[in-house]
Formats: structure tokens, C-alpha cells, sequence
């Protein structure tokens, strides 16, 4: 597996010009050399692959990142990584600059001084994070199917009088017993006027009845996250209620039946963005339509009006449009979805018929 990412990365050394790259972002790192320590850094070079990390790893490192020669580092890391880098002749060495803060780049910098040159650059690994293969789509298939089993759970589970941090303890605590890591995210249950807050973590609230619940969560399993939301109510819906339900209902089928490849994620976006707009709404709608998962609950490409990157087949992506009316609550509804050769495919399965709670 890693010895597939190696060479996709050996790619980019070429591409870019350079001799060797420095791994220094933890997910990237777990990425490419498939280590889950805290604590590491990787040397890859056309030649050779090294992980450096430190004495709490020498065993679990090897076991982990077959693919590499593990080092221990000296207590300063970037002079194993020097050592390493003139014996291997690597004069120009490319580094992730969006991961590394100013004061360690001086460091590195004045540890290599004229020996080695760095060269920033962004997103090289990310770019390659980007097409999930067949293992990474069936732990995201667990991760979705750990998310969908947690939805129906708590349709049993939620009722006026209990306090939203309870139902966001009692996902939690049903995702971590079947095998999650922890959740991918802070759980979002947002009841009555708080489920017009997009992104209303759960709090002291206590859900009353006749009002929106909403919940967005998702299990980090494995090594990656799935991302799942539901609107439901609890006692009677009002005509409103089911109003913007069936809206935002529409604007998500529309959107699940259009995204293909091909398309722009501005395009993507549009197609649930379109019909909430037609309905008077597309002021309520602030946010993007979607989101790239994987390792990371938010990473390329972007399903918004900004998105630029042309979807692939292997990309996964959310599909969540929301309507927000701040007074009275809102809806979004989630899913999570592969990009294939000819439109996509659900990850996540849970059904979308508005749920009455009594
Ligand atoms: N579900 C959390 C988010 O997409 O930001
Ligand atoms: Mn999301």
C-alpha cells in the first residue's frame, strides 16, 4: 500500500525539482508511511525513504511503516535529518510550509545552513490524498455504515427533557463501542432556535417538543471520518417545519443526482444552491455545499461557490445543504459520497423521510 504513495510522491520530487521531501504533518506522514506515533518526521529522496522518530516508537515504527528504514533522531531531529541529507547528497530538500510555524523553519533553516536548500511548498501530499483507493474507500464505507447505525440508534434515543450534551454523550458513546477512534468532530446537536446556528455544538439546551433536532457527527475510524447530518423533529412539525425540510430535502437529491465528473465544485454547489434560492432562501444558505473528507473532516476539493478543483472519480466528498432561519431553527442534510467513473455513489445510507420523534 504505502509502496504506491512512495512512488506517487517520488512523482512529485521530479515535478517539482527537487532532491528529497520532508514529511513533517502528522496526517501526511500517516499517509505515506502508514506510522500512527505522535511523533516523526519522513525523508523521502528518489532512493531512499526514512522515518525518523524517537525512542518511545523503535518498535511499534518498524512494525507500522514496513516501507521505510526507521532511524532514531538525535534530540534535535533536523541534524539527523542533516546527517542524512549530506551522506545522501541531497542538495535541495522540499518541506511543507503551510505545516511548520516561524520559529522552527529559523531553526531548521540555521541547522542546514548552505548544505541543504529548502523548498516550501503546499498541498503536494495533500494533492495525492485526494483519489482514495479501494482500501481507504472500504474504511470510509465502516466509518459511514459506524455513522448511519449511530443515526438509527439515536431515533430511539431522543425525546423532550433531555439535554443535548446527553444525546451528543450517547452517540459518542455508541460510535467509541463499536470500534471508533473518537468522533471526527465535536458533535453538533442543535435543538429548537440552536438548529439555526450552522454549526451548534451541543450544549446545556434542554430539547423541548414541537422543534428541529439536528445532528452532524461522524466516527474517525481507522484513520478516517466520516460525516453525517439529520434534521428530525421532536413532538408536531408545523407546516414550516416541513417546509424548509422538503426544501432543503429537494436541493440534496438534486445535487446527489447531478455531481459527476467533469464537474467544478462551483458547479456542484450550484446544483443544490439553485433550488434554495428558487424557493426564496438563498440567503439562508452561507455555507458550501460540500466538503472533501478522508483522513481530515475538511480537506479538498470544496463543493461552494470558490471551488475551482474539477471532481475525479476516487474524490470523496459531503452533499449538505442547510436553510438557517435564526429564531426558529433550520435543517441540513448529510451525506457522504465517492465521485465514479459515470456520476457518485452514497458512502452514508441513512434514510432522509422527516423523522417525527414523540
Ligand atoms: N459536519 C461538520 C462540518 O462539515 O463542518
Ligand atoms: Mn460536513
Amino acid at each position: 500500500m504505502t509502496t504506491t504513495r512512495i512512488a506517487g510522491l517520488r512523482e512529485k520530487l521530479q515535478q517539482i525539482g527537487v532532491d528529497a521531501f520532508l514529511v513533517t504533518n502528522a496526517v501526511n506522514r500517516r499517509y505515506i508511511s502508514a506510522f500512527t506515533g505522535s511523533s516523526g518526521v519522513l525523508l523521502v529522496s528518489q532512493k531512499d525513504s526514512w522515518l525518523l522518530t524517537d525512542f518511545r516508537y523503535m518498535t511499534q515504527a518498524p512494525e507500522q511503516a514496513v516501507d521505510f528504514a526507521v532511524v532514531q533522531h538525535a534530540p534535535k531531529w533536523i541534524d539527523t535529518v542533516k546527517e542524512l541529507a549530506v551522506s545522501a547528497g541531497i542538495k535541495r530538500l522540499a518541506f511543507e510550509q503551510d505545516t511548520v510555524v516561524f520559529s522552527e523553519y529559523t531553526a531548521w533553516k540555521s541547522t542546514l545552513g548552505d548544505a541543504v536548500e529548502l523548498v516550501p511548498v503546499s498541498g503536494v501530499i495533500e494533492e495525492l490524498r485526494l483519489y482514495k483507493d479501494e482500501s481507504e474507500l472500504a474504511i470510509m464505507r465502516d466509518a459511514c455504515k459506524l455513522a448511519d447505525d449511530t443515526f438509527q440508534h439515536m431515533l430511539t434515543f431522543i425525546k423532550p427533557g433531555l439535554r443535548e450534551r446527553e444525546v451528543a454523550l450517547e452517540m459518542e458513546m455508541f460510535m467509541r463501542s463499536r470500534g471508533a477512534t473518537s468522533s471526527s468532530f465535536d458533535t453538533i446537536v442543535a435543538s429548537g432556535e440552536r438548529s439555526a446556528l450552522p454549526h451548534g455544538v451541543a450544549s446545556e439546551r434542554v430539547i423541548g417538543s414541537n422543534e428541529f433536532v439536528k445532528l452532524d457527527f461522524g466516527a474517525y475510524y481507522n484513520g478516517y471520518c466520516s460525516d453525517l447530518t439529520r434534521t428530525v423533529v421532536v413532538g408536531k412539525p408545523t407546516d414550516r417545519h416541513r417546509q424548509i425540510y422538503e426544501i432543503v430535502l429537494e436541493a440534496q437529491l438534486a445535487a446527489l443526482a447531478g455531481i459527476k465528473p467533469g464537474m467544478t465544485g462551483k458547479e456542484a454547489d450550484a446544483l443544490a444552491r439553485d433550488i434554495i434560492t428558487k424557493h426564496g432562501f438563498g440567503d439562508k444558505f452561507g455555507h458550501g455545499t460540500g466538503h472533501g473528507l478522508g483522513m481530515e473532516i475538511h480537506e479538498a476539493p470544496r463543493l461552494s461557490i470558490g471551488g475551482t478543483t474539477v471532481l475525479e472519480p476516487g474524490m470523496t466528498v459531503t452533499v449538505e445543504p442547510g436553510i438557517y432561519l435564526p429564531g426558529f431553527g433550520g435543517v441540513r442534510i448529510e451525506d457522504d459520497i465517492v465521485i465514479t467513473a459515470t456520476g457518485n455513489s452514497l458512502l452514508t445510507s441513512s434514510p432522509k423521510t422527516l423523522f417525527i420523534l414523540e
